[in-house]
């Protein structure tokens, strides 16, 4: 295999991206860009829409020097022998919503999606984007009927790294030297551990004043929403796709990368038959072990509200017509 910057080229054969709206889109030229499949193959109801993304971002290949193939297709049998699938597809917030509001529309999305991975490729590693993440990786995982390691979903690198912005941003220092984990779900009750947060292993607590900390949380928490606020028209993207890339190249070059993801939790921390952001170490394939770290009782607590805040959509979900 030839290797550029350091990259086996085409590690994975085939990646499908299930969407090709502005997620769909940039995580599609975020991949061919890193060389990191042999194929990336973006999928979209709307004709012309994954074509003509793809195509785009193929013609940028000579002058970028990738060798990923980039086609587009309107049949989500494209899924077929994929090795990595990412669901993108569904409703985007504006501003007023919360993610929980895209739950009807997004599971009809989701179920057909699910249903033909199940058909045509239950060998392949899912990553669940779409919103309410913790509720549609759930979804997916049970209408796929995949191992539930195969599927899991982005939520806390996302979240994570938008605390790591503001924490850099706060203290001067350099973005990627703020490592620290957001737990819980992708939505308001989620969980910055600040405990677990440090720069190049400094703690941050040691760093900031407790206000300055509790205003950096209260950001992160309402990240994605002021994004929404200011495009008005729909939700973050940028952001977004440089984490699912992320998660693939960790699936991709099976780096056992200890990264916050949604989880099926069966047991750890407390709970069983869920999926929601914990920390968990991924590779080839997928979620090899959640990783159960120790929480401070009041980070426990703000855990469990917003386990029960993926509870109370899961609910919603088991309502809906099938
Ligand atoms: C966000 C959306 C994508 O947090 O959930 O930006």
């Amino acid at each position: 295999m030839a290797a550029r910057r350091g990259v086996p080229i085409g590690a994975l054969g085939k990646v499908v991206v299930l969407g090709a709206g502005n997620i769909g889109g940039s995580l599609a030229q975020r991949l061919a860009e890193s060389d990191l499949a042999r194929e990336v193959v973006l999928v979209d109801i709307i004709d012309g829409l994954p074509q003509g993304k793809a195509l785009d971002i193929q013609e940028s290949a000579p002058i970028l020097g990738f060798s990923t193939r980039v086609s587009g297709t309107t049949s989500v049998d494209a899924v077929a022998g994929a090795d990595v699938v990412v669901e993108t597809a569904g409703l985007a917030r504006k501003p007023g919503m919360s993610r929980s509001d895209l739950l009807e529309k997004n599971a009809a999305i989701v179920q057909g999606h699910a249903e033909a991975v199940r058909a045509h490729a239950p060998n392949a590693i899912c990553v669940v984007v779409t919103n309410p993440v913790d509720v549609m990786t759930y979804y997916f995982r049970e209408r796929s009927g995949l191992p539930t390691a195969h599927v899991f979903g982005e939520s806390g690198t996302l979240d994570t790294a938008r605390f790591r912005t503001f924490v850099a941003e706060a203290l001067h220092v350099a973005p990627k030297d703020v490592t620290g984990f957001v737990l819980g779900t992708h939505g308001d009750t989620m969980v910055p551990l600040l405990s677990l947060t440090s720069v190049s292993g400094v703690p941050l607590t040691s760093l900031l004043p407790a206000e300055r900390l509790a205003a950096l949380v209260e950001r992160t928490k309402q990240g994605g929403g002021e994004i929404v606020n200011l495009l008005k028209t729909g939700s973050a993207f940028y952001a977004p796709t440089a984490s699912q890339a992320e998660l693939v190249r960790a699936i991709a070059n099976d780096e056992h990368r200890l990264l916050p993801a949604s989880a099926y939790l069966d047991g750890a921390f407390g709970e069983k038959d869920v999926y929601v952001g914990v920390p968990v170490v991924l590779g080839r394939q997928g979620v090899e072990r959640v990783v159960e770290v120790e929480l401070t009782p009041a980070e426990k607590g703000a855990f469990r509200s917003s386990v029960e805040a993926v509870r109370a959509d899961l609910a919603l979900l088991a309502k809906l017509p099938r």
